[in-house]
């Protein structure tokens, strides 16, 4: 299952959408998000990995054939409840350990068993069941919560017909115990790395997105003078500065503690004072910068881990946080 949440992790969900054309299925949090998809055009599995957050999205998503997570009683009241155009696929999703979403894996085998009558119903409001859960730790090799939550879910789906799934990126990594019948990769689908000892590169994954922008001025700062609000930044000899036309009104982040920089000709370019709305200065002392020349915030030659750390943030929130506003294009 490809995770196609927040926009697909920011990279946009219908451009990522037709780049895999061969997933099993997608995966969204809200009804909205898997709207979008239906009304482009996208006919794959798409499963809503919060469930319905009210009786009569239950119906919506039956009509757009969606499979639909169940983590909590009252959702499964709804089903019973609800008038469906055809049966749904469920996700029960059981809690091993994390305790955000799922059912108490005490109450599995009769929220199955219910599942199992509305199937077997003359008129079915379940197609299948799946049953899944989700890695707190995963990221953490060591975490002894991995392994319970993994023998929790093994004992839970004991003698249980249909298929499991456990797996995140970071759980993916982790071996084949964890990889049952579907794994859902959201990060490492984009190149991002799912955990902090190990980069992307050493992981084998390549960067999908290149975070791009022009240099549209270029000035020499004579020295005791200062760059962008709050003056924080003062020259400590006549700098050359380039102003870049990216800012946090797209994205990028605006708390990046000193030594952040970005790649200008293959060269690292250090940020100098505060990232505006819709600029950044940069030092352009060790480069032969023109206006025009694009500068790379993030992508495949200064990974997007090393800015995240930067801002105190991890890969997810700086992707997720690309706004509205920045043009993408999508290279064949
Ligand atoms: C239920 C579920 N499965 C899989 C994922 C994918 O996680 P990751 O991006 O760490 O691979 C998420 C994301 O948070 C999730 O909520």
């Amino acid at each position: 299952m490809a995770l196609m949440k927040a926009d697909a992790y920011g990279h946009g969900a219908l451009g990522i959408a037709s780049a895999l054309p061969d997933a099993d299925a997608f995966g969204v949090a809200y009804l909205g998000e898997a709207v979008q998809l239906r009304e482009a055009g996208v006919r794959a599995p798409i499963v809503l990995l919060e469930g319905a957050m009210a009786i009569d999205e239950l119906a919506y998503a039956a009509a757009l054939d969606l499979a639909v997570v169940i983590h909590q009683h009252e959702q499964l009241q709804w089903l019973k409840n609800s008038s469906l155009s055809r049966p749904l696929t469920i996700w029960l999703k059981v809690d091993t350990g994390m305790h955000r979403l799922g059912i108490a894996p005490s109450e599995a085998a009769s929220v199955l068993a219910e599942l199992e009558c509305l199937q077997r119903a003359p008129d079915p409001k379940v197609r299948e069941v799946v049953v899944m859960s989700h890695l707190a730790c995963a990221d953490l090799p060591d975490h002894p919560m991995t392994a319970q939550q993994l023998k929790a879910f093994q004992e839970v789906t004991r003698g249980v017909g249909g298929q499991r799934s456990i797996a995140n990126s970071a759980g993916l990594l982790l071996g084949d115990d964890f990889g049952f019948d579907w794994v859902r990769p959201g990060i490492m689908l984009y190149g991002g790395s799912p955990r902090n000892d190990r980069s992307a590169e050493q992981l084998g994954l390549r960067a999908v997105m290149k975070l791009v922008a022009p240099i549209i001025a270029i000035r020499t700062v004579a020295a005791g003078e200062s760059v962008g609000y709050g003056a924080s930044w003062v020259a400590e000899r006549d700098t050359r500065v380039g102003i870049v036309a990216v800012g946090y009104g797209d994205g990028y982040p605006r708390h990046v503690r000193a030594g952040a920089c970005v790649l200008l000709h293959g060269c690292e370019c250090l940020l100098l004072g505060r990232v505006s709305m819709d600029m950044l200065a940069i030092d352009l002392s060790a480069v032969n910068a023109q206006l025009g020349d694009e500068v790379e915030l993030w992508g495949p030659s200064l990974p997007v881990e090393r800015v995240a750390n930067w801002a105190g943030t991890i890969n997810y929130e700086l992707f997720c946080q690309i706004t509205g506003r920045v043009r993408r294009e999508y290279l064949p």
